[in-house]
């Protein structure tokens, strides 16, 4: 799975990682951005771009505040005490933490999906409508197209379709992390945020959940964290390596991973640390 973007010059990848993405169609942006929890400065001055309808993944040591800054590009951060912030975060040329960012709406514009799969003590069908209940959506012939369609995309439909009514908790972890996926796609989020979404599943819905994720790109702006620098390199188009909070480095994943520029990236994909 690599780049699917146009032939880029020698001359372009070989410049500052913001030129990378000149071509691309810009979804998310970090300029200078700096969070402290509390006395605590947990990310630094990050500057970077992320593309519409293209897998950026971002690895780095565990506590290098990659869940910090996802988390924050659907303002997850807001319920923590504490939290301070420097410099922008813009979703589409807008300030995510503008006054009159009404938050509720943002994150049903950014999704997220955690490490650990956390469907609703609900039934399978009203885990995936329940966002769209929530929407204000009442019309049954069309919530029950958006559970089908949901499920589909999500590669679940197949094992689920005919035991709807059954609680989610009667799923598989892989199937409920797939759930969850549905659950975030069923209200078409613009843009899907993944913290480890497989760090807890079997190799073989580790590879289904990858499969989706190479699918959604099609129509959805992936961000997605994983230690395992293997999926990071399968499913990815782009890759930001962090290091104590910093951005290290920024580039198309086939060239972060052969042919990286600093000696930290270099380090930590030979598995010198971390
Ligand atoms: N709610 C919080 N309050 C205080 N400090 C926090 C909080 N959440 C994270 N931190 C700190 O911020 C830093 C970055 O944490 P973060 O969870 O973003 O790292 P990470 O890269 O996602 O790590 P991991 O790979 O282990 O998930 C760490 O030093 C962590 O201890
Ligand atoms: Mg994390």
């Amino acid at each position: 799975m690599s780049i699917d973007t146009p032939a880029l010059s020698e001359e372009l990848l070989s410049g500052k990682e913001s030129k990378i993405l000149d071509q691309e169609d810009i979804c998310m942006e970090c300029h200078d951005f700096s969070l402290y929890y509390s006395e605590k400065q947990a990310l630094f001055k990050i500057n970077m771009r992320v593309p519409s309808k293209r897998v950026t993944a971002f690895i780095g040591p565990s506590g290098c505040g990659k869940s910090t800054l996802l988390r924050c590009m659907n303002r997850m951060n807001d319920l923590v005490d504490g939290v301070r912030l420097e410099g922008k975060l813009l979703l589409r040329g807008e300030d995510v933490y503008d006054r009159s960012v009404n938050v509720t709406d943002l994150r049903r514009r950014v999704g997220m999906v955690f490490q650990k799969p956390n469907p609703f003590p609900k039934s399978i069908f009203e885990n995936v409508a329940y966002g769209l209940r929530l929407q204000g959506i009442s019309n049954k012939r069309e919530i029950e197209d958006r559970v089908e369609w949901s499920l589909k995309r999500s590669a679940l439909w197949d094992e689920v379709g005919s035991r709807l009514q059954e609680n989610a908790f009667s799923l598989s972890g892989g199937q409920q992390q797939r759930l969850v996926i549905a659950r975030a796609i069923a209200i078409q989020p613009e843009v899907l945020l993944l913290d480890e979404p497989a760090s807890a599943l079997d190799p073989i819905s580790t590879l289904k959940i990858e499969e989706l994720i190479f699918e959604l790109k099609s129509q959805y702006t992936v961000a997605i964290v994983t230690h395992n620098m293997q999926q990071a390199a399968r499913v990815s188009d782009y890759t930001a390596f962090m290091y104590l909070g910093e951005l290290i480095e920024f580039d198309a994943t086939d060239r972060l991973f052969t042919n990286p520029k600093e000696k930290k990236t270099e380090d930590y994909i030979t598995g010198r640390y971390g």
